[in-house]
């Protein structure tokens, strides 16, 4: 794809999850890796209302050099793209179910949200860790999401939200989404008797999948 082409796709993904309510006001970034560079959402810009030619440029080590003041969240993106060299995309969202999952105190941090079905399965994979809470913006959070991000393509931030990354902007989107539902089937499921996906399942799935 062209520049214009994931400039224009960004917009319309953007867009898409502000209007399913994934994203209110302000919050909210998403990231494309270029060939020279990055594509990153500007900081206080809604994700409904993007002009594709003000969104910001980086070059390959993350300075900005185009379009408007870049997300403050550059860190974070940076993290999953350093830890993840297949990552093309990320998705950073403060989707309801998933944020309030990120604020339960008894969840296994390891893997918060079980297998429950095979598309959370194949498009977020086996594990998505809780990452420790750090405030909005803080390049402190880098690491500890390089971390976690070197063995999971999302992770959760505590009393924050999700970070998902995917090997194209439609994949990072398609999980975030994902992620989304998952959570919100776990929350609906609490207090019942569940049946999980089991292991073997979990395999089959990774391997016809990916
Ligand atoms: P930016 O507006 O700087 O991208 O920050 C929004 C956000 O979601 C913070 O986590």
């Amino acid at each position: 794809m062209t520049e214009t082409e994931l400039r224009a796709l960004l917009v319309e993904h953007a867009a898409s999850l502000f209007a399913r309510g994934f994203s209110v006001g302000s919050a909210g970034n998403i990231s494309v890796r270029l060939p020279d560079g990055y594509l990153i959402t500007p900081t206080n810009s809604s994700l409904g209302r993007l002009d594709p030619a003000r969104i910001s440029r980086l070059d390959a080590a993350f300075a900005h050099v185009g379009g408007d003041k870049p997300s403050k969240e550059v860190f974070m993106h940076r993290a999953f793209y350093t830890a993840r060299p297949d990552a093309g995309a990320v998705v950073h969202l403060h989707s309801t179910h998933a944020t309030a999952v990120a604020c339960l105190a008894d969840v296994d941090a390891g893997n918060p949200i079980p297998p429950l079905t095979p598309y959370f399965v194949m498009r977020v994979g086996r594990a998505m860790p809780v990452v420790h809470y750090y405030r909005p913006g803080d390049a402190a959070m880098e690491p500890a999401i390089a971390a976690a991000a070197r063995d999971a393509r999302a992770v959760l931030l505590a009393n924050h939200g999700p970070v998902v990354s995917g090997r194209t902007l439609t994949d990072a989107v398609y999980a975030a989404e994902e992620l989304e539902e998952a959570a919100r089937l776990f929350l609906l499921l609490h207090g019942r008797r569940t049946r999980l996906l089991t292991d073997g399942q979990v395999d089959d799935l990774l391997q016809t999948f990916g």
